[in-house]
Order: C-alpha cells, then sequence, then structure tokens
C-alpha cells in the first residue's frame, strides 16, 4: 500500500505475546418470557468458556445455531455483562472500564456484523459514515477525516467517488466492504467479525474473506471470527474453538481440528459437511436434533446426539482437558479413534 494517512492511522506490528483478549471462565443466562402457569425459566447461553487471543491471532469459532456464538461476541465486545467470569483487554478486566479508558477500549475492539445494512444508516452516506467514527476516536481535522474516508474506501477495495452515496446504492457485498472500512477507522487491535459472508451471496463470499485475510494480516489485527460454515474458517482461522449448547467442546489449531479431530461433536460436524461423506474415512454420524438450550441434558451436555455415549456420559460433566499440547477437548472418554473426512479432492 502507498503510504498515505489510512497507513499513519492504522496500527503496524504489535507482535505475538501475552493475551491481548482473555475471556475466564465466562457464564451468561437469558430469561426466558414465561408461558401460562409454567415458572419461569432462563436459558444458558454460555456456559464456563474460557479461552485468550494473542495480538495477531484469529481464533475461529464454529458451533451450530444457539450454541452461543453470538452471546459471546457480545460479552468480549462489553455489549453485555457476564453473570460470572470475566473478560480482560490488555490485562485489565472490562468491567471495570469508566471514562477514557472504556472510550479507547470501543475504538481498540471493533466489530464487523452479519447484516452489514443494519449496521449502517440509511439516511448517511458513507462518508457521513465513517466520518462519524473517526470523529469520536481518531483525533483528525475535518479535512483529514475526508482524505482518511477515501483512503479507507480505497484500502477496502472501494472508490473514492463512493464517499458521497448512500448505503442503498450498494450491493450487500460492496455494504459489508463499507461497515469493515468503518470498523478499520478506528485502528482496532481487535475484530470480532459475527458472521460476516453468510448474508452474502456465495459468488461475493470469497471476495469478502480475502478482504478480511488480507486486512488482518497487514495491520496485525487479533479476531474472533464467528462461523457456523466449516469451510470458511478452515480458510480464516489460525485457532479453532468448536461450542456445543454454550459449551467449549474442542480447541486446537485449525489442522488438528479439520485432520484430527478429539470430539465426537467436531468429527460429526466435519462428516456432516458438504461432500464430507464422499470422501475416504468412517463417518462420525451426529444422532437426532440439537435439544433445547432451556433444557440441556445432564453430564455431557452433547450425549443425546453422541454415538460414544455411555451411562457414565449422563453422570459427569466433562471437564475440558488437554490431549497434547494446545489440544484440548471435553470428552469423558479417551478411547475413541476419531477420523476426519480429510482435505477436499
Ligand atoms: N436476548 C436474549 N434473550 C433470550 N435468549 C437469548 C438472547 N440472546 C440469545 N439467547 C439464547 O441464547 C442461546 C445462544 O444464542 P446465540 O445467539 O448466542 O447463538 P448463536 O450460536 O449465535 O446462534 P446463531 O448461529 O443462530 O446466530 C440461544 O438459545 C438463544 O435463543
Ligand atoms: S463425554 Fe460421552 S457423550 Fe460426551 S462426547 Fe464424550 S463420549 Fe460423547
Ligand atoms: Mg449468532
Amino acid at each position: 500500500m502507498a503510504p498515505n494517512m489510512l497507513s499513519q492511522a492504522l496500527p503496524i506490528d504489535v507482535g505475538i505475546g501475552a493475551p491481548l483478549l482473555e475471556v475466564r471462565g465466562v457464564v451468561r443466562s437469558f430469561a426466558l418470557p414465561r408461558s401460562g402457569f409454567a415458572p419461569a425459566s432462563r436459558v444458558q447461553a454460555v456456559t464456563d468458556v474460557s479461552f485468550s487471543i494473542a495480538p495477531g491471532e484469529v481464533l475461529g469459532l464454529v458451533g451450530e445455531s444457539g450454541s452461543g456464538k453470538s452471546t459471546l461476541a457480545r460479552l468480549v465486545m462489553r455489549l453485555l455483562a457476564p453473570d460470572h467470569g470475566s473478560v480482560f483487554f490488555e490485562g485489565r478486566d472490562l468491567a471495570a472500564l469508566v471514562g477514557a479508558d472504556l472510550k479507547r477500549f470501543r475504538g481498540t475492539v471493533q466489530m464487523v456484523f452479519q447484516d452489514p445494512y443494519a449496521s449502517l444508516n440509511p439516511r448517511r452516506n458513507v462518508g457521513q459514515a465513517i466520518d462519524e467514527v473517526l470523529a469520536l476516536h481518531g483525533g483528525q481535522n475535518r479535512a483529514e477525516r475526508h482524505v482518511l474516508a477515501g483512503d479507507l474506501l480505497e484500502r477496502v477495495g472501494l472508490g473514492r467517488s463512493d464517499i458521497a452515496r448512500r448505503p442503498h446504492e450498494f450491493s450487500g457485498g460492496q455494504r459489508q466492504r463499507i461497515a469493515i472500512a468503518r470498523a478499520l477507522a478506528v485502528k482496532p487491535r481487535v475484530l470480532v467479525a459475527d458472521e460476516p459472508v453468510s448474508a452474502l451471496d456465495v459468488s461475493v463470499q470469497a471476495g469478502i474473506l480475502a478482504l478480511l485475510r488480507d486486512l488482518q494480516s497487514s495491520f496485525n489485527l487479533a479476531m474472533l471470527f464467528i462461523s457456523h460454515d466449516l469451510g470458511v474458517v478452515e480458510l480464516m482461522a489460525d485457532r479453532v474453538m468448536v461450542l456445543y449448547l454454550g459449551r467449549v467442546m474442542e480447541v486446537a489449531s485449525v489442522r488438528s481440528v479439520f485432520r484430527e479431530p478429539r470430539h465426537p461433536y467436531t468429527a460429526g460436524l466435519l462428516w456432516a459437511a458438504p461432500g464430507a461423506r464422499r470422501r475416504r474415512g468412517q463417518p462420525v454420524l451426529l444422532k437426532d436434533e440439537i435439544p433445547s438450550p432451556a433444557d440441556p441434558p445432564s453430564g455431557c451436555v452433547f450425549r443425546t446426539r453422541c454415538p460414544f455415549a455411555q451411562s457414565e456420559c449422563a453422570q459427569s460433566v466433562p471437564p475440558l482437558r488437554t490431549v497434547r499440547p494446545g489440544h484440548q477437548i471435553a470428552c469423558l472418554r479417551d478411547d475413541l479413534a476419531l477420523e476426519a473426512p480429510g482435505p477436499h479432492a
């Protein structure tokens, strides 16, 4: 990229080191609307989840609908508070951030949502949308902000002249590029991307993913990248965390998760992906439907769909344990030899 205002405005190399973001034992539930005479109940959206993300690292978060992915994203953004546990950014508890520290956090951790249209005000043109965040966090004067907004639009593959156009004049993919430019405007060190391509046509998904990957490496962005699409996560992530009914089932490097999964749920997800059944190996088939998050199974929450469940699986909640360096699973059995479908032909 040619040296311009954008290159000064965005972070450069911050180096891999201590965690930038750390989530420790977070729990979050929601009250469900009371129905008839039934007692009030709660849904446990996230239960005892811990993870960390290093500077410049991409953690992929996968799981079926309702597994707690967006709840975790909102906890990390401090859009929600945990019932228990804590989220730390640069070693500081988010719950304790106030004033200038909170403002800095709001600038440093940015989010890209599934629906770019919902995050853009239809009455404001693109320049105004970007200017709004720059004025709040950037510290430049109006003329500098105008130049910077143009730089940002070019950086995400749009034109400087697009600055005067309104969101409805763009396609879904272009709108997601605008949302990304807006998120980048405030020099983030962390980007939380919640299903950033799942609302887009398949034909434009690859372009947005390539852009995110390019920006991630250019600016050494740490990312929490959420998707229910395993292929997308494999493309984007360094490490992967698999969630089921709000609990962590497996965490490992992207290669380990896709080639040597050690948790039956991960293996089942891989075998359920399109095209997997045509490949070699012994498929791991998931049984039945996902249970209601309001009434999860006892013991291992995955046991009603697990082909390897035993009676002990109904009694004890499996702790997350290390099966080899950097690879953890929550499964009581250590005698399973699971096969992955293997790489695409
Ligand atoms: N504000 C809320 N009020 C009540 N229940 C909620 C609320 N937000 C989330 N939930 C419930 O918490 C659970 C986890 O939801 P969440 O949106 O985090 O899942 P998800 O993995 O992002 O799903 P999806 O893939 O469909 O986006 C679900 O059972 C959901 O219905
Ligand atoms: S603990 Fe039991 S039910 Fe849960 S994943 Fe392991 S074998 Fe399956
Ligand atoms: Mg979600």
